[in-house]
């Protein structure tokens, strides 16, 4: 070949090799992706320019919320029908895409549900993580973006709380969480090639703006958020608030809300910074959250003025396991990844009560 010839022929196989690099930077394998915070993160992902697989076993989700991020992202999605604890399975996804990295937000959530059925919550949360890391492993995919909870850090000692404030949990729901952070620190501490990064949510509120998409609990709600707009729509009588009595600003427990869109976004903010790397950034846990605290007075009054119409309420007894009060220290996110959290607690309710007006039966409102 003459010289001229060979760059040419050298030029175009390093520009096929580039566009392939970047398309395999670009593929990610979300776990739970069906669910509340993987349906929005998908949509975040898609704007972003990264492709996106959804492996998840619908325990906790619908298809329809599948079809609705499609038709908002303007494209099918890939979804997989898969269980995390299946091993052939995932080996099987894994052979036929080449991922850039993880997201992993399947798991159980109910914190009630995790003291009655423990072995179920530590078979699906820890077994499953175990599982999905051994394939990650086999196919040399060594990027985990974790989907952790403030629970880690239980009834904090000093407020707001930073990532390196003791852990400690109360239920089995937080052990998981706990135990496979624990997991994730000794595989980085064994192999420095991986990159494990746990982000801690505070209390992920709101739906998507569109209303298309948002949370759909299964039963009554547990959660403050989806009982509050329960009770707006009429599906529920009335708010019990769990105690007046505590060292807050109205006697009523304080949280840090977090947008579901503004935590999708953290995601992304997440998946840059780990593209942007060139060496591997072993176990990295990152706080996401807004850095202030609501109390549940304040919510209920910032929802009643969103519907214009009263939320009814009574005042009962603390709810066992329950804090006074809790939220981040987000400076984490922000230093490394430039994410903070932009939407306001009114945002959160106008856009949560936009998707519960539309689907007041959740997915099953058509
Ligand atoms: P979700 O239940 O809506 O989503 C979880 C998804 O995982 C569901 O679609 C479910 O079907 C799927 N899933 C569960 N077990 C699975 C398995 N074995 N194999 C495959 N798929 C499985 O919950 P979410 O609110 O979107 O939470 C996502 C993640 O974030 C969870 O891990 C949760 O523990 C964590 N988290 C949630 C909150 C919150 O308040 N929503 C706060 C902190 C952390
Ligand atoms: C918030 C405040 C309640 C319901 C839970 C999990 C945590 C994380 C987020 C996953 C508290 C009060 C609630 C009601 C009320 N999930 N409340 N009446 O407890 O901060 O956190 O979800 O990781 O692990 O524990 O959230 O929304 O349940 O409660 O008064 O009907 O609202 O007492 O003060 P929590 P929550």
């Amino acid at each position: 070949m003459k010289a001229p010839l060979q760059w040419g022929v050298f030029f175009c196989l390093k520009i096929a090799l580039d566009i392939n690099m970047e398309n395999y930077k670009n593929k990610i394998l979300v776990t739970g992706g069906a669910g509340y915070i993987g349906s929005h993160t998908c949509i975040a992902l898609h704007e972003a320019g990264y492709e996106v697989v959804i492996y998840d076993n619908l325990s906790n989700s619908s298809f329809e919320a599948v079809n609705r991020v499609s038709s908002l992202i303007g494209q099918p999605i890939d979804f997989i029908e898969g269980d995390i604890r299946d091993a052939d399975s995932l080996r099987q996804v894994f052979a036929a895409h080449q991922f850039f990295g993880v997201i992993h937000f399947a798991g159980l959530k109910a914190v009630g549900e995790s003291v009655a059925k423990p072995l179920m919550y530590y078979d699906n949360n820890v077994s499953g993580t175990i599982t999905l890391l051994k394939i990650m492993a086999e196919y040399e995919v060594k990027k985990l973006v974790f989907s952790s909870s403030a629970t880690v850090y239980g009834d904090p000692e000093i407020l707001p709380i930073n990532e390196d404030s003791p852990r400690s949990c109360t239920n089995p729901y937080g052990q998981s969480k706990l135990t496979i952070e624990h997991v994730l620190e000794d595989l980085a501490l064994s192999d420095n090639s991986w990159s494990l990064i746990p982000l801690r949510y505070f209390n992920p509120v709101g739906a998507h703006p569109s209303g298309q998409i948002g949370e759909d609990p299964n039963d009554i709600p547990n959660n403050l958020m989806p009982y509050i707009s329960q009770v707006a729509v009429g599906k529920l009588d009335q708010l019990s608030i769990f105690g007046d009595d505590y060292a807050t600003v109205d006697g009523t427990g304080v949280r840090d809300f977090i947008h579901v869109t503004d935590l999708a976004q953290g995601h992304v903010a997440a998946l840059n910074y780990l593209k942007q790397q060139k060496q591997s950034l072993g176990f990295l846990p990152i706080n996401l959250g807004s850095g202030k605290g609501t109390s549940v007075l304040e919510l209920v009054r910032a929802f009643s003025a969103v519907a214009a119409q009263d939320i009814p309420f009574q005042f009962v007894g603390r709810r066992a396991g329950d804090i006074a009060s809790c939220y981040a220290s987000a400076d984490k996110a922000q230093e490394l990844l430039g994410w903070k959290a932009s939407l306001s607690i009114t945002d959160m309710c106008q856009d949560t009560w936009r998707w519960q007006s539309i689907n007041p039966n959740g997915y099953n409102s058509i």
